[in-house]
């Protein structure tokens, strides 16, 4: 097939993105595919005919994440043109030319729902979860609100307003965490232990977005669940050698020890399964995705968020996942694809 790799754009999780969609392309590559890399906010570059774009050699060398999250107006600047859209020229010709896009993007435009929108309403098949569930599962408060009372336990938290009166926030108590509401990859997220702290973590939260979550900070361990089809892979615990999991921590080896499968009792993962796919489905999403739990020493669940398009890079937790389920890297990527196909039968 021919299968475009959508990845980077205009997310402060572009170079997380762009390490996933080099990992995926490859794989693609190596099991026979004609995958190319294209990065949704530069685009392909000049096209005459898409067909060919596909048989050029690869370009999917591997990506090298920096510490700290890349700075958004150096890379708009880099593109040259005045244009305030987010897809680069040519991106919609070479989607229109794949048989399948792969979404390999992470954050913002890519996983809030409005690129599915706008491919569905163009006829462009692309892997993943359609526009609703994606748009759900990427709003934190919208998450909270739909999940409650399907039995997903969530810490108790409130959502917040730029502008509004923060006592409710520091009602939710001392040590918080906070977080802007359609984040990911941690950016962003303080853990609080005062008023002063808080009202900082606010601060930090609101730079990102105009609403931002307030929850109480559950200690305890950490883990991850993916669902890939009607299939709830093994939880994987994370534990993060100092602080917590934050945008360091998640993609500079080294920095996070990993589990998979978690050393956990069978009812306890059985538990977290049923949570996870409960998640999944209560949130619409389809074909993939990964669940964030943290469990208390008393053993008490919480779960935290659904991730839309989990990472894929070296580091991230579902190819490890998979890879304790007996599902190599390249056939997970397969079954991504499969999956999604079996979306628009
Ligand atoms: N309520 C909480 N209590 C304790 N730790 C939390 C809580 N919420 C988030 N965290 C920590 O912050 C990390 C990122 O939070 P998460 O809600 O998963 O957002 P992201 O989309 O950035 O991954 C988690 O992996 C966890 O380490
Ligand atoms: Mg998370």
């Amino acid at each position: 097939m021919n299968i475009v790799v959508l990845a980077g754009g205009l997310s402060a999780e572009r170079e997380v993105s762009l390490s996933s969609g080099s990992m995926v392309c490859a794989a693609l590559n190596r099991s026979g595919h004609s995958a190319v890399l294209v990065d949704v906010f530069f685009g392909p570059g000049e096209l005459k005919d898409a067909r060919d774009f596909f048989s050029a050699p690869g370009n999917e060398e591997q990506f090298n994440i920096d510490e700290h999250a890349p700075d958004l107006l150096k890379v708009r600047a880099m593109r040259g043109d005045s244009g305030l859209g987010t897809v680069g020229k040519n991106v919609i010709e070479i989607c229109r030319a794949a048989d399948i896009v792969y979404m390999g993007l992470h954050g913002e435009d890519g996983e809030n729902g409005r690129m599915q929108a706008f491919f569905d309403v163009l006829g462009i098949k692309y892997t993943g979860s359609g526009y609703l569930g994606s748009a759900l599962a990427m709003n934190k408060a919208v998450t909270r609100r739909i999940l409650a009372g399907t039995g997903v336990p969530m810490p108790g938290g409130v959502a917040l307003l730029k502008g509004q009166d923060r006592q409710p926030a520091y009602d939710v108590g001392v040590p918080c965490i906070v977080k802007p509401c359609s984040g990911g990859s941690s950016i962003g997220i303080t853990i609080a232990h005062n008023r002063e702290e808080t009202d900082r973590a606010l601060d930090e939260a609101f730079s990102y977005e105009d609403e931002v979550l307030v929850e109480e900070y559950i200690a305890g361990r950490e883990f991850s669940v993916g669902v890939l089809g009607d299939t709830v892979l093994p939880p994987i615990e994370i534990i993060p050698k100092e602080g917590f999991y934050d945008y360091a921590h998640k993609y500079q080896p080294g920095f996070t020890e990993e589990i998979c499968p978690a050393d956990i009792d069978g009812q306890v993962e059985a538990r977290m399964k049923t949570l996870a796919k409960r998640a999944f489905d209560e949130l619409r999403m389809q074909v993939y995705g990964r669940g964030d739990f943290i469990m208390t020493p008393q053993g008490s669940l919480y779960f935290l968020e659904m991730n839309t398009l989990p990472g894929m890079t070296p580091l991230s937790l579902l190819p490890q996942e998979a890879r304790a389920a007996g599902i190599s890297y390249e056939e997970l990527c397969g079954r991504v694809i499969a999956l999604s196909l079996q979306k628009y039968e």
